[in-house]
């Protein structure tokens, strides 16, 4: 299937809003969609629009993976309901641990979650609701980067060529699929949503896990999640299109109080960028990247070593993997 991507410059976000509402209300008829939540803008605004269209007949969860960042499943789940969204917050962490355990190839993790979300998790709750529709917030830089087979995003699976009703049960229905990201932020403020959340830095699907190289094991999700707390609250107010820590599998040889101390790597990654498509790590002051070390390592125990990226994308990516 082909999908048309609408230019920012295209779009009218309330025919846009108006138009998807009716799409989404017609798909469903009389009956019930389960809608996947995780909080990032893509989710959120898929999730205010579906709300508008079923109002009760959508059945909206919020899956804990344990990938999360500190406080959020908390903050994300309140968050809807003060928007009068109803969230039922589902404990799934030891499914996705289990999962991920032994794993260490890239997209072996990627595909090993994409299972776990859609067969494992979504399939029953699909089984047990009866509602035969899912909707989520896929958004054409997806699409385009899976297909280019950059990197088989978490959340892509027509487009390559997999039948959700035959593998999982359910129809997929995915609103904002012809968006890239500043179109998705111009139908959340149409919406009327809070600025915090269609203004939010962007987030993998796979959340820490896309941060962390080599097995993803609670233990190193926790590292990577405290090194994330310092880098958000250092680096907010740069104005950057997105921040994030990633630990790194190899280990380095280090000091601490006169001793030899093997430990943990961390690599923080700060881009200007529109779109996603493209972007160049920020200029960053000297200073600010000095506190940010000393910070890790002193707040993230067995941190020795602090690098920032400094390599455009293209040939990096936005995540490390
Ligand atoms: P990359 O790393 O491919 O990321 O340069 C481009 C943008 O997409 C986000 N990203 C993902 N989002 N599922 C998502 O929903 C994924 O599997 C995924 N991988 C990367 C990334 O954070 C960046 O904004």
């Amino acid at each position: 299937m082909a999908v048309e991507e609408i230019k920012i410059e295209d779009l009218n976000p309330h025919a846009f809003i108006e138009e998807q509402c009716r799409l989404i209300s017609e798909e469903v008829g009389s009956s019930r969609a389960v809608n996947a939540l995780s909080g990032g803008v893509d989710s959120s605004v898929t999730t205010m629009l579906a709300h508008r269209a079923l109002g009760p007949g959508l059945l909206t969860y919020f899956i804990d993976n344990g990938l999360m960042r500190e406080g959020e499943p908390e903050s994300v789940v309140a968050g809807m309901r003060n928007l009068g969204v109803p969230v039922v917050s589902l404990d799934a962490r030891n499914a996705f641990f289990s999962a991920l355990k032994g794993k260490t190839d890239p997209e072996e993790k990627r595909q090993a979650i994409t299972d776990t979300f859609y067969r494992t998790i979504f399939g029953t709750l699909v089984r047990e609701s009866g509602a035969p529709y899912l909707l989520q917030g896929t958004i054409y830089t997806d699409v385009e980067e899976t297909v280019a087979g950059i990197k088989r995003q978490h959340n892509i699976l027509a487009q390559l060529g997999i039948d959700t009703e035959k593998a999982y049960g359910y129809k997929v229905i995915e609103p904002l699929i012809r968006l890239r990201k500043p179109g998705v932020r111009a139908v959340g403020k149409a919406l009327g949503m809070p600025e915090n959340m269609y203004k939010r830095p962007p987030f993998p699907g796979p959340a820490l896990a896309a941060r962390v190289i080599g097995e993803v094991t609670p233990e190193r999700i926790a590292l990577v999640r405290k090194a994330t707390v310092v880098v958000e609250e250092e680096l907010e107010g740069v104005g950057a299109f997105q921040f994030m820590a990633i630990l790194h599998e190899d280990r380095v040889t280090g000091m601490r109080n006169g001793k030899r101390e093997y430990g943990f790597q961390i690599e923080v990654r700060c881009w200007d960028s529109q779109d996603a498509v493209t972007a160049a790590p920020t200029r960053l002051a000297f200073d600010l990247l000095l506190k940010l070390a000393g910070r890790i390592t002193s707040e993230v125990p067995g941190v020795v070593s602090v690098t920032y990226n400094i390599t455009p994308k293209p040939p990096s990516t936005i995540e490390a993997l």
